[in-house]
């Protein structure tokens, strides 16, 4: 694992880029992407950048089930917004959040990612340091699932919606084992609120408790931070 402080998140997302563009030179066809606050600013650098995506595949980490495509808050929305109506892919996949056989579109996930192996996996990470919408207590073995949404995840998202009561209480998620399966995987976290997560994720134990301390486990893990998120780092 190697951790990157950035200066902000700017810097940061230059950083994460130049990974990307770097992994593309050598062979990366399929993106692991992420939505929430946290990757804005490298989808930005990628939309403003003369790099030509439109022979890539990108598999998204989750999305709220019962939100439509259309829905602003669903992240397929987010992300043809903030990526992909402005820097085509040949092809994008999103779970369904409309699917109501949760098993059926849980199978019909992996089999995408089993088909389109990830080369470069980017990640946010929850305060309380869920990967995807792995919740603490996920297995690190996990495939895609339906998950039940914490409290604390449930809070950070309310600032999205218009109340509380509107915020999805499920998921379906790529689960932490097909994450780690990633060649290369690429964790961002800016901003002082992610400073104790980010702690116990690089300094702390290897536990359940905190899915994202599973990436201590595996080599070519690339952990970009700025400075307030690394500054409670020893
Ligand atoms: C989103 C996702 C989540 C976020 C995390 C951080 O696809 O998988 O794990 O990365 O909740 O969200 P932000 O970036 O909004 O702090």
């Amino acid at each position: 694992m190697k951790v990157i402080v950035a200066k902000n998140n700017i810097e940061g997302s230059q950083k994460a880029f130049e990974l990307i563009k770097s992994a593309m030179d050598n062979g990366a066809e399929v993106l692991g992407l992420a939505t929430g606050s946290t990757p804005i600013a490298l989808y930005n650098t990628m939309i403003d950048s003369d790099v030509d995506f439109s022979k890539m595949t990108s598999i998204n980490l989750d999305e709220y089930v019962g939100l439509a495509p259309d829905n602003d808050q669903s992240y397929r929305y987010f992300m043809q917004e903030h990526l992909f109506n402005k820097k085509p892919f040949a092809k994008t996949y999103v779970p369904d959040g409309l699917a109501t056989d949760a098993e059926a579109e849980t199978k019909r996930y992996d089999k995408v990612i089993e088909d389109n192996p990830i080369d470069v996996q980017i990640l946010g990470i929850g305060l309380n340091g869920h990967i995807g919408f792995n919740e603490p207590g996920s297995s690190f073995e996990g495939q895609t699932s339906k998950v039940a949404l914490t409290q604390s995840t449930i809070d950070a998202n309310a600032r999205f919606f218009e109340k509380e009561s509107d915020v999805p209480k499920f998921a379906y998620s790529m689960g932490i084992g097909s994450i780690m399966k990633s060649k290369k995987i690429i964790l961002l976290a800016f901003g002082e609120a992610k400073a104790d997560i980010i702690k116990e994720t690089i300094e702390g134990p290897i536990t359940t408790d905190v899915p994202a301390s599973v990436l201590q486990n595996k080599e070519d893990v690339t952990i970009i931070l700025d400075e307030a998120a690394a500054s409670k780092l020893s």
